[in-house]
């Protein structure tokens, strides 16, 4: 599999970033016995990590416009493309020793994603994509599973943490999707969920209220997969809306259908 020059760029900022992150989660993992925790080594931690990205993709395209999470919007001479990073997605994870957390770089492409990366730097798992060029798990080519039955699938999404205020929404949602869904599981990272739909590792993911840098490389490396991802009203609007829904080509409605009969 041959990856353009500026994908090369976005796998060498998340390679770096990610041992960067390695290191401090073991860290963290001795931290766990401090009565304070590992709460600010966790912040210090994350934006170092998207101090590294950022470097590597200014250096790379000086003029390019930048969301990131943690230092915001920077425009750019060039507002057609925009890098949009999350350096750390799966923050609670990581501050509890979980290792599912992963970097997110996307490209995006006069409002369209062109390119991204999902790294997972504990498993080593480098989920990329192009547009047009198919998605691809290290070099393994991936694909969305192929279950057609809700019966029959293994679905994910993401659980409002404390403090957020759409707890009755999720689990009016919730009911509905267990009724129907053969299994429900929460990563607790909305890039890696994605990911893992792109690799046929779960059938669909919903969550809702989301920010973009969450969703932006993810929702192309599923598509790239072949599989559909859109807003609770099923149109292409999820950095807007911040709610998403994802799964292959008959996942993706019935999950839809569920989500909307809340
Ligand atoms: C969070 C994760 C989580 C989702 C939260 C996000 P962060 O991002 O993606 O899965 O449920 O809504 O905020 O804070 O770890 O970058
Ligand atoms: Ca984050």
């Amino acid at each position: 599999m041959a990856r353009s020059a500026i994908l090369n760029v976005m796998v060498e900022a998340a390679m770096k970033a990610g041992r960067g992150l390695t290191r401090d989660f073991g860290e963290v993992e001795n931290l766990q016995v401090s009565v304070k925790g590992p709460g600010d080594f966790v912040s210090a931690a994350d934006r170092k990590a998207e101090e590294t990205i950022a470097g590597y993709l200014r250096k790379a395209r000086p003029e390019y416009s930048m969301l990131l999470e943690e230092s915001g919007a920077i425009k750019g001479p060039d507002s057609q493309h925009r890098w949009i990073v999350d350096p750390l997605d799966g923050t609670n994870n990581f501050l509890h020793s979980n290792p599912m957390f992963a970097i997110s770089i996307g490209l995006e492409t006069q409002g369209v994603m062109a390119a991204g990366v999902i790294y997972n730097p504990v498993t080593d798992e480098l989920f990329t994509a192009e547009r047009g060029q198919g998605a691809y798990l290290h070099n393994r080519r991936l694909r969305v599973a192929g279950r057609r039955d809700l019966v029959q699938c293994l679905l994910c999404c993401g659980i409002p943490g404390l403090g957020r205020k759409h707890h009755e929404k999720f689990l009016t949602r919730q009911r509905y999707v267990m009724a129907e869904a053969g299994g429900i599981r929460a990563t607790g990272s909305a890039a890696l969920s994605l990911a893992y739909i792109a690799a046929g590792r779960f059938d669909g993911y919903w969550e809702s209220r989301l920010s973009p840098w969450n969703i932006a490389a993810g929702s192309l490396i599923v598509r790239e997969a072949g599989g559909f991802v859109s807003d609770f009203e099923d149109r292409d609007n999820m950095f807007k809306s911040g709610d998403i829904v994802a799964g292959n080509e008959q996942i993706h409605p019935q999950l839809l259908a569920l989500v909307n009969r809340a």
